[in-house]
């Protein structure tokens, strides 16, 4: 397994991702953490991730020294090189040159890092690679023992290694796609150079994980709040392969969810994978709380409590049961490690449905903790989960209490479903749902004046959103076909009794969220 130390680059999640997508497991620690965890840990390599800091500068952060003394390989990537150049005693320069985007580096000797790896060869019979920079300061000395293995015309030396100690460092980023040999070179490092072995799939995952919760939980009895979403659903897959009817899943049916979305869960889980489901019927109890509220504040927060209180509820009629297991996955163990230690950059504020009930004496049980959320998506279809579910676009936990702007009520509800179901059918008959990030209807409580036939109506409005992210911190608005826009909004209005117009969202975020509220 592979350790990496994180100087708080943007891409360093994007690292541990490519390593596990050898197969090899990988985690991310913060680079000022203890040694005793790094050496507890026993990695066969370690990574130094990019940063955004300089190195030139004394109170920057370093690596502990002693990662150099543990006798496993060492890989540096833009920062975390220049760092190992600096305390091994090379020399870092602040330049003027700032090169950020492709580049081209020549690789030099016949280093086991590069070797045999390039997207072209030079007239002279270098091997030319095409990478992604993105740095200020660049190494101009190289430490005792290591070789130059790479130059590109903004750095000299734009990667180094010391064969015999297994340290490599490179200026260039192998974990972003636009490296196009990146995978390659991280392939090279962590399964020949460090010598790890590719088991980290997604059948072994299973494997472990239902063991490894089968020890942990033994006959005691399981309860998870189950609410549809990709996290949740493999959770129960997951805990239904490992310990069957122990397993109790609570699903709150709050009415908020979208077309037939209760009766598809039920389907999947209750009749066909024969999970123990309690479905509550909570509509009801949600439109009368929501009553007359329309600050999107305090319609998530009433969302967001009565859920507790409902899961509360029924957890106690479970009263043997003794732990609680959620959906939390490895990108929410980062961020709030991260938020504690200072580090995290972006923190998301969201505060799910699905939130932990006060004063709780069951024991947590998260057996996704350590996995990203495409891996998430492998073991679902590999626990038998349908496609469609796994590849759902994310839903938010206050689902159309979000989508319905101002006072919540059925009968808006009602119609805004009827939309969104239009919109992602036809997206999906046209290609077009994967191509997007999220999409969905939003309900105006506005009326607006349009004739059909002879008649005059006066009806209300649905705004159609659909985004391009990776991330979900920034969003573009999909530029959908006109046509297909055309066909969607004839498709609402002639279907969908009570609309009478329909409009396109066309703001990106920022500053606009992706949800209206
Ligand atoms: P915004 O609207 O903030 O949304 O641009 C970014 C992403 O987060 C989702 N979202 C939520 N998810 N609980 C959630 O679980 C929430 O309260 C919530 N609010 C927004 C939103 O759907 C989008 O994917």
């Amino acid at each position: 397994k592979i350790l990496i130390l994180d100087f708080g680059s943007q891409y360093t999640q994007l690292i541990a991702r490519r390593i596990r997508e050898i197969g090899v497991y990988c985690e991310i620690l913060s680079c000022d953490c203890e040694i005793d965890d790094i050496i507890g840990f026993a990695p066969n390599g370690i990574i130094l991730s990019g940063g955004p800091e300089t190195v030139t500068s004394d109170d920057t952060p370093r690596a502990p020294q002693r990662v150099f003394a543990l006798g496993v390989p060492v890989l540096g990537i833009c920062y975390g090189m220049q760092t190992m150049t600096e305390q091994l005693g090379g020399r870092v320069e602040s330049s003027s040159h700032r090169e950020f985007g492709y580049a081209q580096i020549r690789a030099h000797a016949h280093s086991k890092l590069l070797k045999g790896i390039e997207d072209h060869t030079s007239p002279e019979g270098f091997g030319l690679l095409d990478v992604w920079m993105s740095h200020g300061d660049r190494v101009v000395e190289l430490p005792e023992g290591f070789i130059r293995i790479a130059s590109s015309d903004g750095a000299p030396i734009a990667g180094i290694a010391h064969e015999e100690k297994l340290f490599y460092g490179l200026q260039f980023h192998p974990e972003v796609t636009h490296t196009r040999q990146g995978s390659r070179i991280l392939s090279r490092f962590v399964l020949d150079i460090c010598g790890c072995e590719a088991l980290w799939t997604a059948d072994n995952i299973i494997e472990d994980s239902v063991h490894a919760v089968r020890r942990k939980v033994g006959s005691d009895r399981v309860i998870l709040g189950l609410s549809g979403g990709v996290d949740s659903s493999v959770v129960a897959a997951l805990l239904h392969e490992a310990i069957g009817d122990q397993l109790t899943c609570v699903f709150v049916d709050t009415g908020l969810l979208r077309l037939h979305e209760g009766d598809q869960v039920m389907a999947t889980f209750a009749e066909h994978m024969g999970v123990r489901v309690i479905r509550v019927d909570a509509e009801q109890r949600y439109l009368e709380a929501l009553q007359g509220v329309a600050d999107p504040e305090q319609k998530r927060k009433i969302i967001g409590n009565l859920f507790v209180e409902i899961f509360d509820e029924e957890a106690a009629k479970l009263a043997d049961a003794k732990w609680l297991a959620q959906g939390t996955i490895y990108p929410d163990v980062i961020e709030s490690a991260g938020a504690k230690s200072g580090k995290a950059h972006l923190i998301k504020s969201h505060h799910n449905v699905g939130g932990l009930p006060e004063n709780m004496t069951l024991k947590l049980l998260e057996p996704l903790r350590e996995l990203f959320k495409d891996e998430v998506r492998k073991l679902g279809l590999e626990l038998g989960l349908p496609y469609e579910m796994v590849f759902r676009h994310p839903f938010p936990g206050p689902g159309l209490g979000v989508r319905i702007l101002g006072e919540v009520k059925k009968d808006y509800a009602d119609l805004l479903r009827q939309a969104d179901a239009i919109f992602i059918e036809e997206l999906y008959r046209r290609q077009l749902y994967e191509k997007v990030s999220q999409a969905f209807a939003v309900f105006l409580p506005v009326k607006s004046v349009g004739v059909m036939g002879d008649g005059r109506r006066y009806d209300y409005v649905i705004a159609l959103r659909a985004v391009e992210t990776i991330d979900f911190m920034t969003a573009r608005w999909a530029h959908l076909p006109y046509d297909f826009l055309d066909l969607v909004s004839r498709r609402i209005i002639n279907e969908v009794s009570g609309i009478s117009r329909v409009t396109y969202d066309i703001s990106g975020k920022p500053p606009a969220t992706i949800e209206w509220e």
